[in-house]
């Protein structure tokens, strides 16, 4: 599709409204506007609050690094972006599981093996996440998918291999703006029977850590009350943008 067509895409009815974006429909029945919100939720939504400018500053964080992706072979659902706070995709059928890379100890992982937070893994870990919110997202691992019917075994398959390769090559993108890519969280979906990856890329996804004063720069500014979180974003959105 050319630019010119790109920029009359129009924007139609509220497909869905989740925590942190809007999608609509729009004139091409297989593309929908993502709409970066400035609300901010943590613990499954138990903690809101609002970030000012942070829908502006994610839109624009996620689009660089899906172009990056895109750029380096990896199929996505970023297709161009349309102003401040939005940005064209493809639809997608969403498969119900997340899937979460991690480089360091941080988070969920230090509670639950009770290791200090920072320790680097030798290699990365990779955890699926069964996307239910009455549940609280539990983890899950593969057989659970199987047993349960939650996704197509061979697309797990694929999307663990897809985040490794996505792992390398953000791991390379951050490490060369004096970032240290912690851990971070990926959705992937169906479109036309292609599997690509989607949803966003932002500080509100990954634990992003200053790489020589390991400072925060990500949303446990906001889950752990650490102030300075608009800051923090938009010096993310600086150093990606370099
Ligand atoms: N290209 C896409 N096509 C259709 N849906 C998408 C696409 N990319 C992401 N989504 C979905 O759109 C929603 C984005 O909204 P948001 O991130 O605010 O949701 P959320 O509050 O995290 O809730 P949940 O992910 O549990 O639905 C998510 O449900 C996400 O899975
Ligand atoms: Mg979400």
């Amino acid at each position: 599709m050319s630019v010119k067509h790109l920029s009359h895409v129009e924007k139609r009815g509220k497909l869905y409204e989740g925590k942190a974006k809007v999608l609509y429909t729009t004139d091409e029945a297989d593309l929908v506007i993502q709409h970066f919100k400035d609300d901010a939720t943590a613990f499954n939504g138990e903690k809101k609050g609002e970030i000012a400018n942070k829908g502006r500053m994610n839109n624009l964080i996620s689009a660089r690094i899906f172009y990056f992706l895109n750029e380096s072979g990896i199929k996505t659902h970023y297709v161009a972006t349309l102003n401040d706070n939005e940005q064209l995709v493809k639809k997608l059928a969403v498969i119900p599981i997340e899937v979460v890379v991690r480089n360091v100890v941080a988070g969920s992982l230090a509670k639950r093996l009770g290791k200090e937070e920072g320790m680097e893994l030798d290699d990365p870990v990779i955890e699926l996440y069964f996307k239910d919110d009455s549940l609280g997202d539990p983890m899950i691992n593969r057989f659970h998918v199987n047993s349960f019917k939650i996704a197509d075994p061979e697309h797990i398959r694929v999307m663990e291999v897809e985040a490794q390769r996505i792992n390398n090559m953000l791991w390379s993108f951050f490490d060369e703006r004096g970032i240290l890519l912690v851990d971070f969280k990926l959705e992937f979906g169906l479109h036309k029977g292609e599997l690509l990856l989607g949803d966003e890329i932002s500080p509100d996804s990954c634990r992003l850590w200053d790489k020589e004063t390991k400072e925060k720069l990500d949303k446990d500014r906001f889950r752990r009350d650490l102030g300075n979180i608009e800051e923090s974003y938009q010096e993310v959105l600086d150093r990606v943008l370099k």
